[in-house]
């Protein structure tokens, strides 16, 4: 039996298919490479190039791998090209489910553990946010990963299968070596380029929200802390537990100017910022509750310090200066 891994060559799914190989899990990685990398996918790990959407290759997958259960990540994740583009995020996110969800139900297959996001609760969330605060998306990313959440809930009650859908706040770090790490460009990662002096300065959106220093507050999880919640929910479903929504962060905000300041302290550089105006829509401050995941799964963050986070985006940073093709 395997675990398929969708969207396992991505930063949190590539993280996810390494973990699980250390536990002996045989793992088979579908991924279309439009945002993730090979080289990050395991060498023990089977890989498939192709998209969600592509019905003829995912049942061939199920057939051929004997298929136990399914960690989803495949979905495109940007907020603001999804209000330009908003069929794109659709099409790929909710119809790329809606033919994983059809074929995990001709094939039995009854355990999926799916990446949602914070990004749900739009601006609604106010102090620690919990599972219970009301969704509302800002964006078609957002409204997409509700999209998702809803069709797994009616496939569930349909009888077809149990899901853990974990609501991520902001992933950072890499793994411990160094090896696998973000590529993309968001505020740590932009930072580390120009703490490496690959990048002269950065912008920082907005200094005028209501928190101390000005800046947003967001909510930085370890990516490993964050793998390691998909394996205890991947063993809950495989157990019999029933479908739950976690939020999963660290439950610590950061500003995006402490989170500076860290990444000046861990690599000495000096970092030189400028401020832009804030983006309509950005909350002032969005911090977990995790209170849910760890009373029934027992996760606790464990790695999840912002200068832990940041020493280890660092080394991956000085691993691969201009990300997986160097
Ligand atoms: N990184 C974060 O902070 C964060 C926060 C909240 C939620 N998430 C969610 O976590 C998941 C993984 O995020 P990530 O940061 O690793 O992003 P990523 O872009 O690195 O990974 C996504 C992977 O899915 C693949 N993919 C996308 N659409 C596909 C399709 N139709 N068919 C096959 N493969 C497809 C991409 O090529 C990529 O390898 C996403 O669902 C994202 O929405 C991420």
């Amino acid at each position: 039996m395997s675990i398929l891994v969708l969207g396992g060559a991505g930063y949190i799914g590539a993280n996810a298919v390494d973990a699980l190989i250390e536990k002996n899990y045989k793992v088979v990685v579908l991924d279309n490479l439009s945002t993730g990398f090979q080289q990050a996918v395991h060498a023990q790990a089977r890989f498939y190039k192709g998209d969600i959407r592509d019905k003829a290759l995912l049942q061939q997958i199920f057939r051929e791998e004997q298929v136990e259960a399914v960690l989803h990540f495949a979905a495109l994740s940007l907020g603001r090209e999804s209000v330009e583009q908003p069929m794109k995020y659709f099409s790929n996110n909710v119809y790329g489910t809606q033919v994983l969800l059809e074929v995990m139900a001709e094939f039995e297959v009854r355990h999926i553990v799916f990446s949602s996001s914070a990004t749900v609760y739009g601006n609604s969330a106010i102090g620690r946010v919990d599972e219970l605060t009301a969704t509302a998306p800002l964006n078609p990313y957002g409204q997409s990963k509700v999209m998702m959440e809803t069709m797994m809930h009616w496939a569930d009650q349909a009888g077809q299968l149990s899901f853990v859908a974990l609501r991520y706040f902001n992933v950072a770090g890499a793994k411990k070596d160094g090896t696998l790490g973000e590529v993309r460009p968001r505020l740590i990662p932009i930072a580390l380029r120009v703490a490496q002096g690959r990048q002269d300065k950065m912008t920082i959106l907005g200094d005028d929200y209501h928190t101390a220093d000005g800046t947003c507050i967001r909510d930085y999880i370890h990516v490993s802390d964050l793998v390691a919640a998909h394996l205890l929910a991947l063993e809950y479903l495989i157990q019999g537990g029933q479908s739950e929504i976690f939020n999963l962060g660290s439950a610590q905000g950061y500003s995006n100017l402490e989170v500076i300041k860290a990444v000046r302290k861990i690599t000495g550089a000096e970092v030189l910022v400028t401020i832009k105006p804030r983006v309509p829509g950005d909350a002032d401050s969005l911090v977990a509750s995790s209170q849910k995941i760890s009373s029934i799964l027992g996760w606790q963050a464990k790695q999840s310090n912002i200068e832990e986070i940041i020493a280890d985006a660092w080394k991956f940073q000085q691993f691969y200066p201009e990300g997986y093709q160097y």
